[in-house]
């Protein structure tokens, strides 16, 4: 399958977790890959193994997604090394617990940056170039947190994550006359190095709460990413896909 050979791929958050596997499904299907992440070591783990497994040109590019300078700067060497941006998954973020008594100020404006001021400052940064395409994909990874107000996670967070569902509405809405579509996957708690800030006892609780008894998988949820930026989803577009096993149900 290489139904996105000749495209890139730039995928947020890909030294680990969700991004890494929705790099691995993208490159699979043939798309040049540019893994970014604060992570530098990570980053360029993830560039090598999908340049070395699938045979796709590849660059790792180690940023702060929440620094507007450092993206412009990514935005240009993406664009020299690999080309204009096809397919954009925007998966790097953080997770803090608290309720409100318990969030700092700091806290606060940390959480705003990386999971939702990141994600208007790359898609910006990539959206000229991507207009001047014939192939546009944005794809938010927003949560469950982000629908229903967060379960375990901090109100930060939950709050982050809403708001990436508009953020999502009112971009699809902008670019969907350029032939660029934008949605959101909202995954249910999934067994990635994110969870291990939940004790035991709240992930076990959140396996029992869900219809399905489990946490979601890794590749489940880069299954529904790959679906997202594949040309069979092309007039799917402001969707909010749930990868949660039924439990929001709506
Ligand atoms: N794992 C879950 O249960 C779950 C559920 C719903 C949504 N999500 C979302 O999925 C996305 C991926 O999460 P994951 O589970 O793979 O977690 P993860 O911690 O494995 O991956 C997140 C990645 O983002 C990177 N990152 C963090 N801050 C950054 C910054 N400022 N600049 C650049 N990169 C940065 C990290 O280095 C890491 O590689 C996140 O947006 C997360 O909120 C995760």
């Amino acid at each position: 399958m290489a139904e996105l050979s000749g495209r890139v791929a730039l995928v947020t958050g890909a030294a680990g977790g969700l991004g890494r596997l929705a790099a691995h499904r993208l490159a699979e299907m043939g798309a040049r890959i540019a893994v970014v992440d604060i992570d530098a070591d990570g980053a360029a783990a993830t560039a090598s193994e999908v340049a070395v497994q699938h045979g796709v040109p590849s660059l790792a590019i180690a940023i702060d997604v929440s620094s507007s300078a450092a993206v412009e700067e990514m935005r240009a060497a993406v664009e020299r090394e690999l080309g204009p941006v096809n397919v954009l998954v925007n998966g790097a973020g953080i997770l803090m617990l608290g309720s409100i008594l318990d969030v700092t100020e700091e806290e606060w404006d940390l959480m705003m940056a990386v999971n939702l001021k990141s994600v208007f400052l790359v898609t910006r940064a990539v959206l000229p170039g991507m207009m001047e395409t014939d192939y546009g994909r944005i794809i938010n990874i927003s949560s469950l947190a982000g629908k229903v107000g967060g379960v375990m996670a901090g109100i930060h967070y939950g709050t982050s994550k809403g708001a990436l569902l508009s953020f999502t509405k009112a971009l699809a809405r902008d670019v969907g006359r350029h032939g660029i579509t934008a949605n959101c996957v909202c995954p249910y708690t999934a067994e990635t190095e994110m969870i291990s800030k939940f004790s035991d006892q709240q992930v076990d609780s959140m396996r029992d709460m869900n219809p399905m008894r489990r946490l979601a998988r890794p590749e489940e949820v880069a299954a529904a990413i790959v679906f997202l930026a594949s040309p069979g989803a092309s007039f799917i577009n402001a969707e909010m896909l749930d990868v949660d096993g039924g439990f929001t149900a709506d």
